[in-house]
């Protein structure tokens, strides 16, 4: 695996509370419909605050919550006021449709280490057609789902193989469907995140860069540091999804901790 010990040595030397500053409580806004604008314009309100409330809501549809959620919902409570702890949805792109998959294992083993706000969703890429502009005032539905889902996450991770030093055909399918028609772009201001593994020590690492040019057209915002560059090697995650080893699984935890709170940051 490659990557920066000092990237990791300053994740490691800030701490969680450089992940997680603590600000007031803000009430997350409806989600805008898709910008009519160029990717370049499209930018995010800043958040407001949410008006301090009586009781914390420790009871969701009648149902009392048990200690540990109790105990998991009380720490996300505000210093200057008691709101729920926020939950977000981040769409995850897998490039490969392969069913032994190294990269749909990776993409499981960072769901494993979610906190549990955070849920992922997995997007069908192997259900799209092959992009065809003829189509794309009537999108075939796979395609129209796949906006959706864009539409609806909080963030979008994207766990790319390396083909012939590129993205994968189905992922660049994908994203070109989410790009479409004109005008009605799903991709800007979502919260990216990249990563990608394979035998090879270079772990991705050209597909990702070509992947971050790509991105970048679209509007979304991709954390940038740090990078994500993973040799797989026989056993490294297991078939219950576990990182076997042990400097792997902290390095990826911090990377997923870090990404989590930048799609925080940009969901307002
Ligand atoms: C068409 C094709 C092209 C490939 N090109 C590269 C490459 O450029 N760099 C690389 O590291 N691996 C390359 N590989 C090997 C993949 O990294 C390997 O097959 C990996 O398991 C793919 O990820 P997946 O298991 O998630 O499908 C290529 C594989 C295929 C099928």
């Amino acid at each position: 695996m490659r990557y920066s010990l000092l990237r990791v040595a300053s994740l490691a030397i800030r701490g969680p509370s450089a992940l997680f500053p603590s600000k007031p409580c803000a009430r997350r806004r409806p989600r805008p419909p898709a910008p009519q604008t160029p990717p370049a314009r499209a930018r995010h309100a800043p958040p407001r605050a949410m008006p301090r409330r009586g009781g914390a809501p420790l009871h969701r549809a009648g149902a009392i919550l048990s200690m540990a959620q109790r105990r998991s919902t009380l720490g996300a409570l505000s210093t200057q006021g008691v709101c729920a702890m926020s939950t977000y949805k981040i769409a995850v792109f897998v490039g490969s449709l392969r069913a032994a998959s190294i990269n749909l294992r990776l993409a499981r083993a960072l769901e494993k280490l979610l906190p549990e706000n955070v849920k992922f969703e997995y997007a069908s890429l192997g259900d799209v057609p092959l992009f065809n502009q003829d189509d794309e005032m009537s999108m075939p539905p796979a395609a129209a789902k796949l906006k959706a889902l864009i539409a609806s996450a909080d963030g979008l991770l994207f766990v790319t193989p390396e083909h012939n030093r590129s993205i994968p055909a189905a992922l660049k399918n994908a994203i070109d469907w989410g790009s479409r028609p004109w005008g009605q772009n799903s991709w800007p201001g979502k919260a990216g995140g990249i990563v990608g593994t394979s035998p090879s020590a270079a772990g991705t690492a050209m597909a990702q860069q070509h992947l971050r040019n790509i991105l970048a057209a679209e509007g979304v915002n991709v954390l940038t540091t740090p990078e994500v560059f993973l040799q797989t090697t026989e056993g490294l995650i297991d078939d219950q999804y576990t990182i076997t080893n042990e400097g792997t699984r902290k390095f990826l935890q911090g990377w997923l901790d870090r990404y989590v709170a930048w799609v925080a940051k940009h969901s307002g």
